[in-house]
């Protein structure tokens, strides 16, 4: 088994800074060590540059940083086809959300059926037309069903990446009106928190993993830290109270390496500049532990 490791740097989409230390702050907490233990092999790639100047563009815009956006991710993309095709499992760090645009296209490439958990406090499903805040991390779920700018869903050049019906959201207590829509519309299954309380983590990760089993041929995990609760991982940019625990979160990931469905994964808003003592990065690590498979015993 190899793992090949991918920086991607990027806050373009949301206007907080910090989140492009993101990799950084992984790489400091320990991810290489943790995961060597746990693989034949593990390849650091580094970062993909983003190099820009520190002057903020496009301050009013409903798409902000759009192209930009759109030139990044599409490196992305290719780098991660690369790995899969290397015979790697990709594991890229953020970087805000919106590097799921690039990760997703890259991974899309080689399954047909290609399945997402989205364990996220948020959904990720807005377009120009419904985001409140015109930041591009809320919107790649949607682009990756096709809805969306075609700078961005045309990456790759085939579209939807995802089908609607292949999606998990796992996590989710902030929605805007316009993804609320979308989810009744296009049929997305969402486990919102309250789910999660009145089910359990364990039932709410069978179903998830038996509803995936069943129609998909891979299985890519695109973990947002702010679904965790803000005590647990205080460093991310749009914290929403009431989110899942570091132990629920630790047993979906066991539950994850146990079924063996996960081809792919992001750890994605880690921002350093907002934690404490670079909490949310060490929790990030630990979770990848998990679904890598340690094992206490
Ligand atoms: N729904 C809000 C928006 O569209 C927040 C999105 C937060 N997304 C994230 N990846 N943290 O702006
Ligand atoms: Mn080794
Ligand atoms: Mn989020
Ligand atoms: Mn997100």
């Amino acid at each position: 088994r190899k793992l090949s490791i991918i920086g991607m740097p990027m806050d373009l989409g949301q206007m907080r800074r910090g989140v492009d230390m993101g990799p950084s702050a992984i790489r400091y907490a320990g991810v290489n060590e943790r995961l060597q233990m746990l693989f034949d092999e593990v390849i650091d790639l580094g970062d993909i540059s983003i190099g820009r100047p520190e002057v903020r563009i496009d301050k009013e815009s409903k798409l902000r940083n759009l192209e930009l956006i759109a030139e990044k991710t599409a490196i992305l993309a290719d780098k991660v086809d690369e790995v899969i095709q290397s015979g790697a499992f990709p594991l890229v760090l953020g970087g805000d959300h919106s590097i799921a645009i690039g990760t997703l296209a890259g991974v899309s490439r080689h399954y047909q059926n290609l399945g997402v958990i989205w364990y996220d406090a948020h959904g990720d499903l807005n377009t120009a037309e419904t985001s409140p805040s015109g930041n591009i991390h809320g919107m790649p779920l949607a682009v990756s069903i096709g809805l969306g700018h075609p700078l961005l869903t045309k990456i790759g050049g085939y579209q939807p990446k995802v089908k609607p019906e292949n999606i998990v959201i796992i996590g989710a207590r902030s929605l805007d009106e316009g993804e609320r829509a979308l989810i009744k519309e296009k049929g997305i299954r969402v486990y919102t928190m309250h789910e999660i309380d009145r089910l359990g983590m364990t039932k709410v990760m069978e179903e998830s993993i038996q509803y995936l089993q069943e129609r998909t041929d891979g299985v890519h995990l695109s973990l947002d830290l702010d679904g965790l609760d803000p005590t647990d991982a205080p460093g991310v940019g749009t914290p929403v109270n009431g989110g899942i625990s570091y132990r629920e979160s630790h047993l979906a990931m066991e539950m994850l390496a146990e079924s063996e469905i996960i081809t792919s994964a992001e750890f994605v808003e880690v921002n350093p500049i907002l934690d404490e003592k670079n909490k949310t990065a060490s929790v990030a690590v630990a979770l990848m532990g998990s679904l890598f498979g340690e094992k206490l015993l």
